[in-house]
């Protein structure tokens, strides 16, 4: 195993190559992490609820932990998240008597938030997902509903840009989302994006998620979201890939392991795509996994929980993949 060539290695002409981590893989996947990804994201420990789960009581220990193990061994982190409207903690939107606080108050709290956070990483972290999900999956509106725009308004999402940018003037800045395949989201999301950049807001990346499986989405409709994102003159990242080995739809939940078909369609996958990343590796800067091993991912219980899924280049016993072999071949 060990003359098996890195990752990160092979792409260093292309991109560099990431994995998300978190505080149990940090130990678990140490020699996988280090050979093969030079950089990391922290899965849950940088997003809100984990770094202020109560107004004024920043809690950086985990996460710290995490930038630690990339500096010693010289990986670059990217920063996720400053602003979702997911694991958010309730007090950032609520009065001490319990209801909605006015955009005053939140506006401030959100600059707070992301001036402490961003300071406090501004030599370790290179880049930031500062606004991540905003644009609704449904119907013809933009913006999805979330208590960031019903107490601010439609510009929190200028004003979050704005703030990172005051206190780490270097940070590259992502706006990041999900579902760019689809051509009504992938339009939507564009329309945000060049908004931002035609107000003059600090924004220097465009990331997409990534979150695949072995039939959907199609290549030209990822084809088309790079080429629709390169035009607005921003770097791309894909920020978290995976490829389910289970289709949409697919509910068996008693796999105890996945088959070799299910292996090799997931390899032939990854290597479509990497053929495609690579064709555009002058706009991709970088690309993340959400996760590094089999042995853990968020999708080992979503969307159908209890069930296990391998949706990585690795496996539970930390070996390479045919999805790895696969995209170290060009
Ligand atoms: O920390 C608590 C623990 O104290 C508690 O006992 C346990 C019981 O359920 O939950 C733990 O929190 C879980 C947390 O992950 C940490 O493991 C939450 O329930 C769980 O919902 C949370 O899931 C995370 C999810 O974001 C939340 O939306 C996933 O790990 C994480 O992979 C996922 O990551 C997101 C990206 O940030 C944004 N894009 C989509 C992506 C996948 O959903």
């Amino acid at each position: 195993y060990n003359e098996v060539l890195s990752l990160c290695e092979r792409y260093r002409e292309q991109f560099f190559i990431g994995a998300a981590v978190n505080q149990y893989t940090i130990d678990t996947q140490q020699e996988l992490l280090k050979k093969h990804f030079n950089s990391i994201t922290a899965e849950n420990e940088m997003k809100f609820e984990n770094l202020q789960p109560e107004e004024g009581k920043f809690t950086f220990a985990v996460a710290d932990k995490l930038v630690s193990f990339a500096k010693e061994n010289h990986k670059q982190v990217r920063g996720h998240t400053l602003v979702w409207h997911n694991q958010t903690p309730d007090w950032v939107f609520t009065n001490k008597n319990g209801s909605f606080a006015d955009r005053k108050t939140v506006l401030e709290r959100m600059n707070t938030h992301i001036s402490e956070v961003v300071k406090r990483y501004k030599d370790d972290l290179y880049c930031w997902d500062v606004v991540n999900e905003v644009v609704t999956d449904e119907g013809p509106k933009l913006l999805r509903e979330s208590k960031w725009l019903e107490t601010i308004g439609e510009d929190f999402i200028d004003k979050a840009f704005e703030f990172a940018h005051q206190v780490d003037p270097d940070a590259l800045l992502f706006y990041n989302d999900y579902n760019e395949s689809d051509p009504t989201k992938r339009d939507k999301i564009y329309t945000l994006v060049k908004g931002l950049k035609e107000r003059g807001v600090p924004i220097h990346g465009v990331g997409l998620q990534a979150h695949w499986n072995v039939s959907s989405p199609s290549y030209d409709d990822i084809r088309r979201a790079i080429e629709k994102y390169a035009t607005l003159e921003l770097q791309i990242q894909l920020t978290e890939m995976d490829v389910s080995v289970f289709e949409f739809g697919d509910k068996r939940k008693d796999l105890k392991k996945p088959t070799e078909e299910m292996l090799g369609a997931q390899a032939e996958r990854y290597e479509e795509f990497f053929n495609i990343f690579r064709e555009y590796s002058d706009v991709i800067t970088g690309v993340t996994f959400w996760g590094a091993a089999d042995d853990y991912t968020w999708l080992s219980d979503f969307p159908v929980k209890g069930r296990k899924n391998w949706p990585l280049l690795f496996d539970e016993q930390h070996q390479p993949k045919q999805s790895f072999w696969r995209i170290m071949e060009f």
